[in-house]
């Protein structure tokens, strides 16, 4: 009897931490560097649960230490994904190249790019949508990524509106960069938004660095009411992408990523059709990334996936479908190899088929599931020879077999 309040309080703790690290798995991945830090903070009052779920890896205290004794729990190369790394850059390659067809209509006129990234989470959406960035960057154009959040689901815009708070973000740096361009840059953004300036700026409030609102266009605070953005959506989705087509004309070509679309709310996904089917919009590709699994979560997203699926495109939009699964044995053994930075392949072949096994080949939860190994001592440095060393059966009797990332977390939890 005595031992039921600190068992309920035990179970109490568990759910709580078991939400934690849900909640912090729908974060992002350079989110996730604050990941110790958000379960100290989460989980204070757990701090054998801290210990467990967040510990790198590091070297017993009787093995000697030096520089390289943790494991960089990350890797610049992308691991398997030629394929789909093939079609992104072609989907680039066609939109810098693209050119402008005779529409006396709109001389401004190229077909708009929308790539679609799906696949469970942890797979490596958002790694594969980044290989664009420096791509984009050399031909001196612009790649910006906005995210959508469980936490902010309630708030029109949040994406797409980080997004194009990063684009502000480039404009400003030009005012010590490029003054004159950035003078002219923030004219025709004047320019173009008019009187709607004062309402963009309710979302995305950097504007107001750029631009001095003049007093008649600006509106006192809409955020904190957000029917009265409902109210203004009209003017908001115009305002965007009249904003949008600046951007797109000064930065060309202009990449913007929007991640987590299974989060984004309906508003959002007007928008996103407004933009794709602005025909004075040049020049863009938009990658939408969204969790396979959680789609129908939110009707907002299925709805417009449907109404992509039968064509490959319209005439103002192109449509490219990107779905990644988990990865195969070789790639995973890449990502071993580059962590344990060694290149001998037949060394670390059975490894990586055993983590495949383990892991299903989940890039993220390989890497939780490495960090597991660390912090087992089942991996371990060697002093003299500064190599990792393994022993396959230890690993295969020490850890659990699990079909989710958020499976491994919990084992890690049972663990305690
Ligand atoms: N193909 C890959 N090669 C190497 N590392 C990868 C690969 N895919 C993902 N990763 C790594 O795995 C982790 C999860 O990837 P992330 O892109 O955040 O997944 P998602 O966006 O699908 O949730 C990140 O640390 C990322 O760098
Ligand atoms: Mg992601």
């Amino acid at each position: 009897m005595d031992d039921k309040p600190s068992q309920k309080t035990a179970s109490t703790s568990y759910t709580k931490s078991l939400t934690t690290i849900d909640h912090l798995l729908s974060r992002e991945t350079t989110d996730r560097c604050l990941f110790e830090l958000e379960i100290h903070k989460n989980c204070a009052d757990d701090k054998s649960l801290f210990s467990a779920i967040s510990t790198p890896i590091v070297l017993n205290d009787d093995e000697q230490s030096f520089e390289n004794d943790t494991l960089e729990l990350s890797t610049l190369t992308l691991h398997g994904r030629d394929v789909e790394k093939a079609t992104l850059l072609q989907g680039f390659e066609n939109l810098r190249t693209s050119s402008r067809p005779n529409d006396e209509r709109c001389p401004q006129y190229t077909k708009r790019q929308l790539v679609l990234i799906s696949g469970t989470s942890g797979t490596g959406k958002t790694k594969l949508a980044e290989i664009l960035r420096d791509r984009v960057t050399l031909q001196n154009g612009l790649f910006v990524r906005g995210k959508f959040a469980l936490n902010m689901i309630k708030e029109p815009y949040s994406g797409i509106a980080g997004a194009c708070a990063e684009i502000c973000g480039t404009i400003l740096d030009l005012r010590f960069r490029d003054p004159e361009k950035y003078k002219q840059v923030s004219e025709e953004i004047m320019v173009a938004l008019d009187a709607e300036i004062g309402l963009l700026s309710q979302v995305i409030p950097v504007l107001e660095e750029i631009v001095d609102i003049p007093e008649q266009y600006s509106v006192t605070s809409t955020s904190s009411d957000p029917s009265l953005l409902n109210d203004s959506k009209s003017q908001i989705l115009f305002a965007f992408r009249r904003f949008v087509r600046v951007a797109a004309k000064v930065f060309s070509p202009l990449v913007m990523t929007l991640d987590d679309l299974q989060w984004a709310d309906t508003s959002s996904f007007d928008l996103l059709q407004a933009i794709m089917t602005d025909r004075e919009i040049s020049k863009t590709m938009v990658i939408g990334i969204y969790r396979s699994n959680e789609v129908d979560t939110n009707p907002r997203l299925n709805q417009y996936l449907e109404s992509l699926e039968d064509e490959e495109g319209t005439d103002d939009c192109s449509v490219t479908w990107i779905e990644i699964k988990d990865l195969e044995v070789d790639a995973v053994q890449g990502i071993i190899q580059d962590i344990l930075t060694c290149g001998d392949g037949g060394r670390t072949l059975k490894l990586a088929e055993l983590c495949h096994k383990k892991t299903r080949g989940n890039p993220f939860f390989l890497l939780q599931y490495l960090s597991l190994l660390g912090k087992k001592n089942l991996l371990k440095m060697t002093p003299s020879t500064r190599s990792w060393t393994w022993n396959l059966d230890e690993i295969e009797g020490n850890t659990y077999a699990s079909d989710n990332v958020v499976d491994l977390l919990k084992a890690r939890l049972r663990e305690l």
